[in-house]
Formats: structure tokens, sequence, C-alpha cells
């Protein structure tokens, strides 16, 4: 048993999946540790973090996180389900949503070229049981990409599609090699059927001459071959309004755009650089944008004339402009809550939410506006989130990891909802005795949100329960000592706030306590290690066990 623990932790180490035994009970995970500088306050939203922070680093396996997956935690940084076993590859745009009256969870699931800032792939559907019930696509023979997905109505889902397409660039200023651009394309596809309803392609409705990125060998493309198009117009949101029609956020066009749901038609566009874009309403001095992402309807007033959406200004792009400028517009990044008038064509800044922190993202990132008015900012790129009450005070902030591998981590979006999970898989227990006599039992349940209380019981040769004990949930994983030798096979019960055993654990046998929590495990080489192990499968498999 003692060397149980040791082989797993040593294999776990020779696989690159870097454990780090925060979990007695599971010591295949090792979600980030949040670094909370600000402490939510009594202020803030009722609900859980939902992220998916992954390390900027191209090689990742000597930074934060250890384990890039979609999360979920608490606002004191408890973790409440890690998706790191579900989700194989990359995962982003990690929400809560509802379809047809069923709670669940989706994200982007996939490759991710982050040098061009795409990424292909699917989106997969959970239900509250953190089962996958859909993995879903772009329709048409076309990609998915990383960049959007979001339910509407809970009957449809808005897909955003990168295509790269050959074209003639010379009236942009490209030479006769350069002729791959990408097609920024929108669908909405019907959630049951996988029918696509609306496709929309820029190419079709907006210039390329209107880019605010240049055709230059950086991260928007130079157009010499399909993998280096140029990223002309780049959706990365799609909304819709009570009216169908579409919003749209076009980052390297500094630009929102309101769409006719029926014609495609662009009904307006709202330029984020006065002087450098082009758009159709007189805006205020202070009030410039770009580079920007995330952007939602949030209201409309009876009358149609006014709308107001909530967006994530960048303002910063990481790539530069043709004279080696860098492509730059406010000093930080911030969310924006914007009111738009189509009688007089006015825009109006009606809330700027400043980071805590000098942060610029120069990609990435979210604004949501929570159901009691607070709005969740999400820093992309300089992987933080910050919640605000609605007039702008901060009172949540949080790095997405800690210590060294908090360096350069990275979120797309960032969101708060409440959530009741209700996880398929079996409770976690693991059981030790001490030196000093005392058993500590540790148990956890990735995922659920129930659990009020567990109940621990010895099993007698008979099969007959005794109990140990109980203890209040205190966080993922839960410890319970007694200070004798347990020598019989443990069970844990899970217990909720009605009262109700919500599930129940395998029997597991303590073990002897090999290490203090946190110890730092002496290496063996690995050859000693593989000896071992091709010994110990050579013998099961031989012996025909
Ligand atoms: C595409 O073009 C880029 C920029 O010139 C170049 O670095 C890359 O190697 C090319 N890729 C292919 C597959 O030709
Ligand atoms: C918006 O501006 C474009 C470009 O100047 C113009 O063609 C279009 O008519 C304007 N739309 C409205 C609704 O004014
Ligand atoms: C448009 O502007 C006029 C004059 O500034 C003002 O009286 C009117 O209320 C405005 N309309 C709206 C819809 O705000
Ligand atoms: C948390 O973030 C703050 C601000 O960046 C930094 O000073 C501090 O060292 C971080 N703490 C940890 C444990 O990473
Ligand atoms: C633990 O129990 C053993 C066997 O009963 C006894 O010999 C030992 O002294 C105990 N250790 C402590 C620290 O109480």
């Amino acid at each position: 048993m003692i060397y149980q623990s040791y082989f797993l932790l040593l294999f776990l180490h020779i696989l690159g999946v870097s454990a780090d035994w925060q979990f007695r009970s599971r010591p295949d995970l090792a979600p980030p540790k949040l670094n909370i500088t600000i402490p939510a306050t009594s202020e803030a939203a009722p609900g859980y973090i939902f992220c998916a922070p992954f390390s900027g680093y191209a090689d990742n396996r000597n930074h934060g996180p250890r384990q890039a997956a979609p999360y979920i935690f608490t606002q004191d940084g408890e973790l409440v389900w890690s998706g790191f076993s579900l989700f194989s590859i990359w995962a982003t745009n990690f929400q809560a949503g509802k379809i047809n009256g069923e709670n669940v969870l989706f994200s982007f699931e996939g490759s991710h070229n982050p040098f061009y800032g795409h990424g292909h792939g699917h989106i997969t559907i959970l239900n509250d049981k953190y089962e996958t019930v859909k993995e879903l696509r772009a329709g048409k023979h076309k990609i998915s990409d990383k960049h959007e997905f979001n339910i509407i109505d809970q009957k449809t889902g808005l897909i955003q599609i990168y295509q790269p397409v050959p074209t003639d660039l010379t009236s942009y200023g490209g030479s006769k090699d350069q002729q791959w651009i990408v097609d920024a394309i929108f669908q909405e596809i019907d959630l049951d059927t996988g029918k696509v309803l609306f496709e929309w392609s820029s190419l079709d409705h907006a210039s390329p001459k209107d880019s605010v990125v240049p055709l230059t060998p950086d991260q928007a493309g130079s157009g010499y071959n399909s993998s280096d198009a140029w990223d002309y117009f780049h959706i990365n949101s799609v909304d819709k309004d009570e009216e169908g029609n579409y919003l749209l956020s076009a980052r390297d066009m500094a630009s929102l755009y309101k769409i006719d749901g029926k014609t495609g038609e662009i009904l307006w566009k709202l330029g984020g650089i006065p002087g450098k874009t082009s758009t159709n309403f007189t805006e205020n001095e202070e009030f410039k944008f770009g580079f920007q992402h995330h952007a939602r309807f949030l209201a409309t007033s009876p009358d149609g004339n006014k709308q107001i959406i909530s967006f994530y200004d960048n303002s910063a792009h990481g790539s530069e402009d043709k004279d080696g400028r860098v492509l730059k517009i406010n000093d930080h990044s911030s969310g924006k809550i914007v009111e738009v008038d189509t009688k007089n064509w006015t825009a109006k800044l009606l809330q700027n939410y400043e980071p805590p922190y000098d942060l610029l993202s120069k990609s990435q990132g979210s604004t949501q506006v929570l159901e009691n008015g607070n709005v969740l900012v999400n820093w992309g790129s300089e992987g933080a989130v910050t919640e605000y009450t609605h007039d702008g005070e901060p009172i949540f902030h949080a790095f997405f990891d800690s210590g060294s591998l908090g360096d350069n981590v990275e979120n797309y979006r960032a969101f708060k909802y409440q959530w009741h999970g209700f996880p398929t898989e079996d409770v976690a227990l693991f059981s030790e005795t001490t030196i000093d006599n005392e058993t500590i039992m540790y148990v956890s349940w990735n995922g659920d949100t129930e659990t009020k209380k567990w109940n621990f019981y010895r099993v007698g040769d008979s099969g007959k329960r005794t109990i140990l004990g109980e203890i209040e949930r205190s966080g993922f994983e839960t410890s319970f000592k007694v200070p004798s030798i347990v020598e019989d096979p443990i069970i844990a019960e899970a217990v909720d706030a009605s009262g109700n055993v919500i599930s129940i654990s395998s029997a597991v046998t303590s073990v002897e306590q090999v290490l203090p929590l946190n110890t730092k495990i002496e290496k063996k080489s690995s050859k000693d290690f593989l000896d071992y192990f091709s010994w110990k499968a050579a013998q099961t498999f031989f012996s025909g066990i």
C-alpha cells in the first residue's frame, strides 16, 4: 500500500501529468491555486467562478497551471470541479447554460493556435451529472473555431468559423504571392438537429480595406498561404437580441456591428477608434475602444431606439501597424457598458470598469453582467478576474494561479453562475493511520455541490457498519480524524442539506501514513521505476491473473 501511493506519484511524474497531492483522496488532480488579492465582500453575487486557465508559454510543461482545463471554483478559491480528466485536448469558453429546460455546461474543445489566434474543434456539452451529452460542430462543411458558443433562447447556438480563402489582395497592399484572407463566418444552429438556420460571412459585407490590422507578417497573417491568411475581420463574439438581430465583435476592425437577422445587412457599425475606424455614431471624445471581445446585448428601450451593450475593451492587440507602432488605444483594458441611440446616432459610455492593477491584455477577455447587476471582468492574456459592483467598485479580484506557476497564465473568458452539480463518478475516499495511532480519512467528490455533511463508518466482517463520526463538508476535500487505529474497511456517506444520503464511497482500508502533506518525494531514477513496472506488468500478464 505504501508503495502504491509512492509509485502512483512517480508514475504521474514520468507521464508529465504533474499531480501535486493537494488532495489525498485525489492525487491525480492538481488544480490552479487562485491568488485572491481582493477577497469577495458581502456584495459579491452568489455563484461559482467558471474558467479554463492555460499557460501563455509555448512550452507548457514547466509552467502553470499544471493541469490546464475547465474549472469551477468557489469565490474563496476552493475547487468545486476539475474538468482535467474529461477534456483531453485544449478547452476554452467554459460556461453554464440551459438547453430545453436542462441545465448544461459547455466548452470549446480542440486544438489551439495561439500565434494566429484561432483553434479548431467542437463544442462539448455536458449535463449536470458531468456526462457528455453532445458534441456540436459547425455545419456546411466548415470547421468550428474556439471563440464563440452562445445559446439563444435554450434552442439554438451561435458558433463561429475561421475560414481561410484565396483571393486577390493586391488592392489592400498585398503582392502577387499574398493571396489568402480569413473569411470570418458565424452560423446559428438548431441545437436538436444541428441544422444551420442562418449563416453570415464577413467577406460578403465588410471590406478588408477597413481593417485596422494591416497585412503584416504578424499575428493576423500575411496571406502567403492558408495557414498564414490575413485575419482582417476576426469575429470573436456573436449575440442575438429579441428582435432577431445579431451583435458582432470584430476585433481586427476595432468595431462592433449590428447585423439584420433576416438579410444579413449591416444595420450599424460602432467604430472604436475616432479618425481611424468608420462609424455610424457620434461618440464623445474620451470614448474609444478597440481589439475588443465578448459583446452582449443587455437591454433595448421600449421604443426600440436605444440599446445597451456590454463588452471587454482590450485596447491592445499584440501586433504592430504598418509603421511598426504597437496597436494600442487606451493605457489599460476595461469592461465597458455602452448605450447606442439609433435615432440620433449617438453612442455613450455608461460605465468603464477599470482594472485594480495596471492590466492591458493583448488578447482574450470577457465582461459578464451578473444577475444582481454586479459585473465580472476577465482580463484575458493577463490571467485575472475582477468582480465589481455596478458602479465600479472592485469587490473581488483573483489571478488564476499562484507563485511561480502564476507567471503568464491566460484565461479566455470567465463567468459566475449558480450551479448544482450531481456527479455520477464515485466518492473518493482515502484513509491513513499515523504514528500517533490516529486514523485520518479524506473524502471528496469532484463536481458535487450538494453535500453538506460526511458520515464515516467502519465495516465489520459481517458487513455490519459502525459509525465513526460525522463532519460538515469543509471544501473540495474534507478530512476527519479518530484517535485510534481503524483496522476495518471504512466507507464515507455524502449527506445533503435535507439529510438525504446522496452517495456512498467504496470501502477502503487505511494505509500507514508515509509522508506528511506536501513533503517532497526524493525521486528514484526513472530506470529503476520502469524496471519495476515492466517486471510487475510481465508478472501479471504471464501468471494469467
Ligand atoms: C506560410 O507562410 C508563412 C509566412 O511566410 C511561413 O512562415 C510558413 O512557413 C508558410 N507555411 C507553409 C505551409 O508554406
Ligand atoms: C453607416 O455608415 C456606412 C458607411 O459610412 C453607410 O454606408 C451607412 O449608410 C450608414 N448606416 C446608417 C444606418 O446610417
Ligand atoms: C435626440 O436629440 C434631440 C436633440 O438633442 C433630443 O431632444 C432628443 O430627445 C434625442 N432623442 C433621443 C431618442 O434621445
Ligand atoms: C498574488 O498577486 C500579487 C499581485 O500580483 C503578487 O504580488 C503576489 O506575489 C501573488 N501571490 C502569490 C502567492 O502568487
Ligand atoms: C500505538 O499503539 C501501539 C500498539 O498498541 C503502541 O505500542 C504504541 O505505543 C502506540 N503509539 C503511541 C504514539 O501511542
